[in-house]
């Protein structure tokens, strides 16, 4: 009998590619989503719809692995919110479903922004964290608890489908000029989708050499964001567009001000941080234990995000993406 694997986010971005993934392969996939109804796409792939919300419906008996993709990915959310959905969630999930491997897809989020390179052994101070980053933190010392367990830990995920990163640079773009609120030329880790499930099927090949681990999983090489960045918006528009930057300081008071007046904005620390800071991971971990190597880069994978972008009606898109992980 083929193992049965357990995908939960099946409505999200990285859900939504574990299971178009996991289902060509030999496994009985069960997605988990929380709306009610399954997409129609995702039902096409042959996986099995389970409908729930992880904090308060019933959950599936058992699964042979559960691959924890569901999440509150949020700069604005409020901590309650994210600790249900990201704490609470994660603890009900791996105590009520049987299973012999559970891999949880974690965040870089839980390392504090700063120019050093982030390995996985740092010591972490919460306090320093978004409230997002600490509720990762803290679901991961509940996985980490759990001995046939592993933690992985991405940056920024990229790919078709994706409706936080691609959206949000894609806004940047304002009639012919792009708007830029720093310089951009950080450097930054990026993980590509891809890179993500080569790193999930090495650790459920091998479980007992990644059990109770936790991994930074990115691309190869960090890239500056700007090239990034100013090479999509480009691609999209097939427009020549001018770049306009803005000193920080500027915006970082804006974006103070606009907290302090809780005025409802896109414009955030968090969000600015992802663009004006460097935030780079290690690998060598995930290369020396697990033999991790990532062949996929933004630069041999965007034409493949620019055919799909050209597929999807670019206002509606950048109005509400949040059906793009199916469309
Ligand atoms: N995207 C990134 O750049 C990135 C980077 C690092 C780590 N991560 C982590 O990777 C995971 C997947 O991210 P993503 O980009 O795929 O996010 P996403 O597109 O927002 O998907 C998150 C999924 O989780 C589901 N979900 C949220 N709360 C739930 C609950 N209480 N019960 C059941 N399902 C729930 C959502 O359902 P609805 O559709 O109903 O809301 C959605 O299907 C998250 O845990 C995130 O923290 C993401």
């Amino acid at each position: 009998m083929k193992p049965t694997l357990l995908i939960t986010g099946a409505t999200g971005f990285v859900g939504a590619h574990l299971i178009r993934h996991f289902t060509k392969q030999p496994y009985r996939v069960i997605a988990l989503g929380r709306s009610p109804l399954a997409p129609k796409a995702l039902l096409k792939t042959g996986a099995k719809y389970f409908p729930a919300d992880l904090c308060k419906d019933p959950l599936p008996k058992q699964a042979d692995i559960i691959l924890h993709a569901a999440g509150l990915a949020s700069d604005t959310a409020s901590p309650k919110a994210l600790f249900q959905a990201n704490v609470q969630g994660t603890k009900r999930l791996i105590t009520k479903t049987t299973h012999s491997f559970f891999v949880y897809i974690s965040s870089s989020s839980v390392y504090p922004l700063s120019t050093a390179v982030h390995r996985e052994e740092e010591p972490i101070d919460p306090n320093l964290l978004s409230d997002y980053g600490r509720s990762k933190l803290q679901a991961e010392k509940i996985v980490a608890s759990y001995e046939n367990s592993v933690i992985l830990r991405p940056r920024a995920i990229y790919g078709t489908h994706d409706r936080v990163l691609l959206p949000r640079i894609l806004s940047l773009r304002k009639g012919n000029n792009i708007l830029l609120p720093c310089t951009a030329d950080n450097l930054t880790s990026l993980t590509h989708v891809h890179n993500l499930i080569l790193a999930i099927e090495t650790c459920i090949r091998s479980p007992s050499t990644c059990a109770q681990e936790t991994f930074n999983i990115t691309d190869a090489s960090p890239y500056q964001l700007r090239e990034v960045v100013l090479q999509i918006i480009r691609e999209a528009t097939d427009r020549r567009l001018s770049v306009l930057t803005f000193p920080s300081p500027l915006v970082y008071g804006i974006s103070s001000l606009i907290r302090k007046l809780k005025l409802n904005s896109k414009i955030n620390k968090t969000s600015l941080d992802m663009l004006c800071k460097n935030h780079v991971l290690s690998i060598e971990k995930a290369r020396s234990m697990l033999g991790y190597t990532p062949v996929h880069t933004f630069y041999n994978t965007y034409s493949d995000i620019m055919k799909w972008l050209k597929t999807q009606d670019l206002n509606t898109y950048l109005k509400d993406p949040s059906n793009a992980p199916w469309s």
